[in-house]
């Protein structure tokens, strides 16, 4: 018995040994590519978790629904002994009630859904996830870069202080159409935005509305968490629309991603998929679609929750990702950015928003509407001395605007290139 052990033990070294050295020696004549492959296929091990059932979606996506506790979140070492909060301790719009958000979602059936759901759902305790393809990965520029932005994403709508690199004013081409608010402490924000697909000049490029959740200057260590829809083919492969988030806790550099594609977000919802397909969207001088999107600091545990639609509490960011978020936000900003390459030596033709100018108005051009800040006291209020902010208004622009029935609400965006924007 023990010798057979022995033996099987020396057996199974021996082959450790030749596997090693062959697969050292391997690595050393690779070509550059395929080296890249493996390294690929190790992080999509690492991204793509068991699923429990899986779900194609029309539009080519495939939706794993993994087990709650086997979700990328739990890789951060932070996170080890985490136990999961199911539900927040506040809700800025009232005590939080799980009957009465299922049938308030019920009764919203004509909104905005995902497209996978025709196919299935998630059972419960576990949570979708769109699976990352190789393809997906191999468009970035490198693995290390996938799911993270390329440059810094957040407008900076205000004369820079002196010690500030002048260079983030027009930072790589990220331009915007915004309106913000800062110097107090904010607690979240919520606003409702109508859906489009902006059309994209080429895949380097994207177009994307959201909110902003700010800390700490616009220096090396900003901290942001950011949701919204997004247009993306350099990210996800085609011209959809999805649904994102964002966080970053050292201004878009080593830390931070889009949706689950590293840890740090939790998600607690078996409904919604973080970078799926929304539809359907609005068109042009028809239908209007809209999405609300709530992120709100829960005081007491810290976590800063997001809240999708009018029932879909997603889940939330611990507070130890953050720094200056770990304490509020300073600024909160919502609106549009794309990214302007400048192909041809032009200025880029993709959309921002509907590709309409704010002028004209619902039904044609894009908007945010009831924008409201969550304060101290955990509960949303309208927000105070709105400013906009847009590099270049003869290619996409901003309005504000207020109403009862909308609050405070702005419409923006633009077509990029045109003769005011050659
Ligand atoms: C996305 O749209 C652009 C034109 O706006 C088109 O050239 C490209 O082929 C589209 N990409 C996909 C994957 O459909
Ligand atoms: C950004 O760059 C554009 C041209 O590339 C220029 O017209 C615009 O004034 C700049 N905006 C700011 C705020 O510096």
């Amino acid at each position: 018995m023990t010798v057979a052990y022995f033996s099987i033990t020396r057996v199974f070294l021996f082959i450790v040994v030749i596997f090693g050295v062959t697969s050292l020696s391997c690595a050393a004549i690779q070509p550059p590519a395929s080296r890249q492959k493996l390294k690929v296929h190790k992080h999509l091990k690492r991204l793509n978790k068991t699923p429990v059932k899986t779900i194609q979606s029309p539009d080519g996506d495939i939706i794993d629904c993994v087990h709650i506790s086997n979700q990328p979140a739990f890789d951060h070492p932070f996170l080890k002994d985490h136990k999961i909060q199911m539900r927040p301790n506040y809700h800025p719009e009232g005590l939080y009630d799980d009957n009465k958000v299922s049938t308030e979602s019920k009764e919203n059936d004509n909104t905005i859904k995902q497209l996978w759901h025709v196919n299935g759902m998630c059972p419960e305790d576990t949570i979708p996830i769109r699976r990352t393809k190789e393809e997906d990965v191999m468009r970035a520029s490198s693995v290390k870069r996938y799911g993270k932005k390329k440059h810094t994403s957040m407008a900076v709508p205000r004369i820079m202080p002196k010690s500030a690199d002048p260079d983030l004013v027009n930072e790589s081409g990220h331009q915007h159409a915004i309106a913000y608010v800062e110097g107090d402490r904010f607690y979240g924000a919520k606003a409702t935005m109508n859906v489009w697909k902006p059309k994209i000049q080429q895949a380097n490029e994207f177009s994307l509305s959201q909110v902003w959740i700010l800390g700490g200057s616009f220096g090396e260590d900003l901290n942001s968490i950011e949701a919204g829809w997004q247009v993306s083919p350099d990210l996800y492969g085609d011209n959809n629309t999805r649904l994102f988030t964002y966080w970053t806790s050292d201004a878009y550099q080593a830390t931070g991603c889009y949706n689950l594609l590293c840890s740090g977000f939790i998600q607690i919802n078996n409904n919604i998929a973080m970078g799926a397909s929304i539809s359907p969207v609005s068109a042009y001088r028809n239908s209007q679609y809209d999405i609300s999107i709530l992120v709100w600091k829960d005081q007491k545990e810290g976590n800063w929750w997001m809240q999708f639609g009018n029932g879909y509490v997603l889940g939330y960011w611990p507070s130890f990702l953050f720094s200056y978020l770990a304490d509020s936000a300073s600024m909160i900003e919502w609106g549009g950015e794309v990214v302007n390459s400048e192909p041809d030596g032009q200025h880029t033709s993709t959309q921002m928003g509907s590709g309409r100018f704010p002028e004209e108005g619902f039904g044609k051009a894009s908007y945010f509407r009831n924008i409201q800040v969550v304060d101290k006291e955990n509960n949303l209020k309208s927000p105070k001395d709105i400013g906009t902010f847009t590099e270049q208004s003869n290619c996409y622009d901003v309005q504000t605007g207020s109403n009862s029935d909308w609050g405070h609400y702005f419409y923006y965006g633009g077509p990029g290139r045109n003769p005011n924007c050659p």
